[in-house]
């Protein structure tokens, strides 16, 4: 398995972990769980659930046809985008909810970017290695 779909796989169990314990904390502490929702939420199933997907749609899909997945170079890219995207969304969110500001604010909405950008990539890779099946 080339080690950048490892990665993927690695990095949605760490997250599932992450989300699991933030969602746990949130019972805990439900005066707080207001501004850990949506990190616990996009850390499940943006990090644990997509990122699961796409290692192992990486790995599983072009073997299917017996051909290899479209762009390599797209799929590392993509998993840096993901992640950096993620993991700025993870940080930024409680910020912006519990106090707005502008830097929080742009924070936010780059690292949502750079998701939004990962899953264009991952579509186009997806969908051009597939039309090759
Ligand atoms: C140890 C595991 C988990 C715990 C303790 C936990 C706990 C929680 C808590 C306390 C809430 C807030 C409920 C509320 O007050 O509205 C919540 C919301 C949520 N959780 Fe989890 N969770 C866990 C795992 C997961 C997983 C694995 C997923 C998805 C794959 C998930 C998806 C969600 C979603 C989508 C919401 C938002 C629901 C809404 O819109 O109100 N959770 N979770
Ligand atoms: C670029 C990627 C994404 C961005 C920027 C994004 C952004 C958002 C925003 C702004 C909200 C509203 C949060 C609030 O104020 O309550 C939200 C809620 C939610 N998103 Fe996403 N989202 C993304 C991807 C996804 C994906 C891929 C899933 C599922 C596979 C998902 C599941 C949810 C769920 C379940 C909620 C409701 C959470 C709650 O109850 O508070 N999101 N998202």
């Amino acid at each position: 398995m080339e080690l950048i779909i490892v990665w993927f796989l690695r990095m949605s169990v760490i997250y599932f972990v992450t989300g699991a314990v933030i969602g746990f904390g949130m019972l805990l502490w439900p005066g707080e769980a207001g501004y850990y929702i949506p990190i616990h939420v996009h850390l499940n199933l943006l990090g644990f659930m997509s990122m699961m997907i796409y290692g192992v749609g990486y790995h599983i899909l072009p073997k299917f046809s017996g051909r290899h997945i479209f762009s390599p170079k797209i799929m590392t890219v993509q998993f840096w985008v993901a992640n950096a995207g993620l993991i700025g969304m993870a940080v930024s969110w409680p910020f912006v909810i519990r106090d707005e500001t502008f830097v929080s604010e742009a924070a936010l909405i780059t690292s949502a970017f750079l998701t939004m950008v990962s899953v264009v990539l991952f579509a186009i890779n997806m969908l051009k290695t597939i039309k090759a099946m």
